[in-house]
């Protein structure tokens, strides 16, 4: 049998923000391969992820049901991080004031990337990152109405933040002895119009995927290899703030190939594949897991 195992290695996925989140399957997923799971979240998803790794409600303990039959979904640890800052020098002192983000900082302590980092070290490795972020605040603006400072930040969260966290984890992913893999989460509104995606977000992921390509010319010679999942629509929390997500679904579904809307699985079992030896010749990647909608015409 070809192998697709993980045994042993750190995976350290980001973007979780509840069990619907595309990196919630791949956590899931990756989990029944065999990795070991840190799980990093933005500071305000904190206690919603929390709830649902830990309720007895049956929502959450079918949610927490690892795929193959493999057990139940157990993270090592789950982090604090809002990607926007490289350091906690980079909080707006306004905010750090704030009443509600010095309570996430007295609960969470440094929730900077660097901080991220810092409480990685007693691992000495990571093997994999899962980079499942985005957010634009005007996602709903067109681009002809997007605001600088929207544009910005759109990219600052959902592009920058892979190099800021690849830069930062260096040390820990570089000459691991079967490589070390990254990915990033894309949308075929990066390579193409779709009139949903504003505010800054089809920029955005643009720039991931040619970072993703210059990260793993940078990368190579440490044996870190960077790809990214371009995914068909999929009505996660983020999506949903998109606008008509059941719309897009269907209208890709009617337009694919496979004639049908993707699932979370099969963006999660894409996502085992690439980040395992088996991809260890695939690096600067982006592969649709889509039905084939992006190799239609009409
Ligand atoms: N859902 C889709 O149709 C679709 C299609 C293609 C690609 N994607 C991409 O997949 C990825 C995951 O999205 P999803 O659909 O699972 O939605 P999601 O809402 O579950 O995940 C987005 C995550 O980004 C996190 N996030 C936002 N700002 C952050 C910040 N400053 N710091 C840290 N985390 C932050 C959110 O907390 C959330 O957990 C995104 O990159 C998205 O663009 C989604």
């Amino acid at each position: 049998m070809i192998p697709l195992d993980l045994s042993g290695k750190v995976a350290l996925v980001t973007g979780v923000g509840n069990d619907l989140s595309f990196a919630w399957y791949i956590a899931k997923a990756m989990q029944a391969a065999g990795a070991r799971i840190v799980l990093s979240c933005h500071p305000r998803m904190m206690n919603m992820v929390d709830t649902i790794l830990k309720s007895d409600r049956p929502d959450d303990v079918t949610a927490r049901k690892l795929p193959f039959v493999a057990g139940d979904f157990k993270p090592e640890a789950e982090y604090a991080c809002d990607v926007s800052y490289d350091t906690m020098d980079d909080v707006p002192a306004e905010m750090r004031q704030d009443r509600r983000w010095s309570k996430i900082e007295q609960q969470h302590g440094d929730y900077s990337i660097a901080g991220l980092v810092k409480k990685l070290e007693p691992y000495q490795h990571i093997d994999i990152l899962i980079h499942s972020i985005a957010f634009s605040a005007e996602i709903k603006n067109k681009m002809i109405d997007t605001s600088r400072k929207g544009y910005l930040n759109a990219l600052s969260i959902s592009s920058y933040s892979l190099t800021a966290m690849l830069r930062a984890l260096q040390p820990l992913m570089a000459d691991r002895p079967d490589g070390a893999a990254a990915l990033g989460m894309t949308y075929l509104g990066g390579d193409r119009v779709v009139p949903h995606y504003g505010g800054g977000m089809s920029t955005a992921k643009a720039a991931l995927q040619i970072d993703a390509k210059q990260l793993a010319h940078n990368l190579g010679t440490k044996k870190i290899r960077v790809n990214c999942i371009s995914a068909g629509p999929y009505a996660s929390l983020a999506a949903k703030g998109i606008g008509d997500i059941e719309q897009m679904k269907a209208y890709a579904a009617e337009r694919s190939p496979l004639p049908r809307p993707i699932t979370a699985e099969e963006v999660a079992n894409a996502a085992v594949f690439l980040c395992s030896p088996l991809a260890s010749g695939i690096t600067g990647e982006v592969l649709f897991v889509d039905c084939g909608y992006n190799t239609m015409g009409v």
